[in-house]
């Protein structure tokens, strides 16, 4: 029998490595991140193993991810927890054993969504009660959501938020061993464990959070209060997790925070988000870099030289406008103007001619005229987005607006709604087209499910490509001539004279 392992003498990189079932689970669960987890992970095996003597399978776990890139990025590190642990992913919910709902709070029908499946999670627990059921992430930060949750959905398992998903093991097992629904929501956080295992949905890209949080209280906006106060890593652990990535085969990466470009300002030792940037690009095996979101208030000119300079970075901004108009936006608290905004832009488009810029709007917020949405239609003729995310102002309890007695009637804020997203779609149709019948880089990233024998890819501005392939072209870098502009994708065929 080989000697059992005590998890409070390793060190935090060896854990990666470990053997999980070489662990001394009857020793006390070390104080100290992430050996704890660690820890849990192991304990959990348990549980696994006596499933798997019952069943004659391993158990299945299906997550589904509700929201932005951030919510992606975390669900990714909870499958990772979940395999080390001994559970096998399965794209079913039906047929699964935990689930897990990693939820989005950023507009109220996102906690709607949530709502119309519990019912659904229900009964899947009459079928199967042995089922564990989870829910996690951005809506559960909401107290009123909790208490309703406790109240009324008391089949659920797991409840808890989004600073301390990295105790996933340990409430797992927390649950497996009492009876009741284990609730552990956090406030807030200074702590971030970062090395726990993770599961990358491609294998030749991944995001990396630089970030965690937000500071600018759009007055909208309830991700601050779910999110919390703005906290960056550190530059050196970011740059190793990249190469890493790289060594793994890693050829895009996407640098990931509410509000990148105040990345490194409330460090020790403070760092820009345009010199994390060109670290970044040093590092062999990155090809492409992105990053989300950034802030137009924040977007220096060290930054817009730092895209201009370095070719990995993929020519892609997206800049969140909210509105066009310079009252709105006041009062939205997003400090800058229609003029500083289309400044902005006009600079940047100067640094890096071919930029693909897109962009999310907000109509109907309180207060919001005819005359302040015509200014928003005038910024989106004015700059010629690629695409623009455009929502309806969702009252979220708590923000300032919300307390607002302006609110705008349903029937108009939909009315501009229309009228939004036909500029939008009319003028993102004629920019999109703009490389039609030249040779551009296409990272491949899946065969296309709709057309028998071809692949699916993105070009640096970030539009989509397909073209005749097969699956062994997946994360492969090809240069392709795109032969059909069709509005919001191209159709393309593979440059065989440049390959
Ligand atoms: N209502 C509508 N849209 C919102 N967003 C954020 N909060 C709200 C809200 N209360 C949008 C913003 C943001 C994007 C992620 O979601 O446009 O950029
Ligand atoms: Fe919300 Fe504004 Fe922070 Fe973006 S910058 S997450 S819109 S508060």
């Amino acid at each position: 029998m080989k000697p059992k392992v005590d998890l409070r003498k390793i060190k935090a990189e060896e854990l990666k490595t470990i053997d999980l079932d070489t662990v001394d689970i009857n020793l006390e669960a070390p104080d100290f991140e992430p050996q704890r987890q660690y820890y849990f992970m192991a304990k959990c095996r348990e549980w696994v193993r006596e499933f798997e003597r019952k069943y004659g399978r391993r158990p299945f776990a299906f997550i589904q991810t509700f929201g932005c890139q951030m919510n992606a990025k975390d669900s990714e590190k909870l499958i990772g927890i979940l395999r080390q642990t001994g559970f096998e992913e399965s794209p079913q919910q039906e047929e699964a054993d935990l689930i897990l709902y990693n939820t989005c709070t950023v507009r109220d029908n996102a906690n709607q969504k949530v709502y119309g499946h519990l019912g659904y999670l229900q009964t899947l627990k009459k079928k199967r009660p042995h089922l564990i059921i989870g829910l996690c992430g951005c809506m559960m930060q909401e107290a009123q959501v909790v208490e309703k949750i406790q109240k009324s959905y008391s089949f659920v398992d797991l409840v808890f938020g989004t600073h301390n998903i990295y105790k996933l093991a340990e409430l797992l097992y927390g649950r497996l061993k009492g009876k009741s629904m284990v609730i552990d929501i956090w406030e807030s956080t200074k702590q971030s464990v970062e090395e726990l295992p993770a599961r990358r949905k491609y294998a030749f890209k991944s995001g990396v959070n630089i970030m965690y949080g937000c500071n600018n209280f759009c007055s909208y906006c309830i991700v601050p209060y779910v999110r919390g106060r703005e906290r960056s890593r550190q530059p050196e652990e970011i740059l190793d997790e990249i190469r890493r990535l790289a060594a793994d085969g890693v050829k895009e990466v996407m640098l990931l925070g509410q509000n990148v470009n105040s990345y490194g300002k409330t460090l020790e030792e403070p760092m820009s988000f345009a010199r994390l940037l060109r670290q970044v690009a040093q590092i062999d095996g990155v090809e492409r870099i992105r990053f989300m979101t950034s802030h137009p208030k924040d977007l220096s000119d060290e930054l817009i030289e730092a895209m201009r300079d370095c070719k990995k970075v993929c020519r892609h901004l997206h800049l969140p406008l909210q509105s066009g108009s310079s009252r709105i936006l006041e009062q939205m608290n997003r400090h800058y103007t229609k003029e500083q905004y289309l400044d902005l832009v006009e600079r940047i488009r100067q640094a890096v001619p071919e930029i693909s810029l897109t962009t999310d709007i907000i109509v109907g917020f309180p207060g919001e005229t005819e005359e302040d949405f015509q200014e928003t239609l005038d910024v989106v003729r004015k700059v010629g987005f690629d695409s623009a995310f455009t929502f309806i102002y969702s009252k979220r309890t708590g923000t300032p607006a919300a307390a607002r007695e302006d609110q705008i009637p349903e029937e108009v804020v939909k009315d501009r709604f229309e009228r939004l997203l036909k500029t939008v779609q009319q003028i993102a149709s004629q920019v999109c087209a703009r490389d039609l019948g030249k040779i551009r880089d296409v990272l491949v990233e899946s065969v296309n499910d709709h057309q028998e024998g071809y692949v699916s890819g993105r070009l640096s501005s970030n539009l989509l490509v397909h073209f005749p392939g097969d699956a062994s072209l997946i994360g492969q870098i090809l240069p392709v001539k795109l032969t059909e502009a069709k509005g919001f994708y191209y159709m393309g065929m593979v440059n065989k004279e440049a390959v």
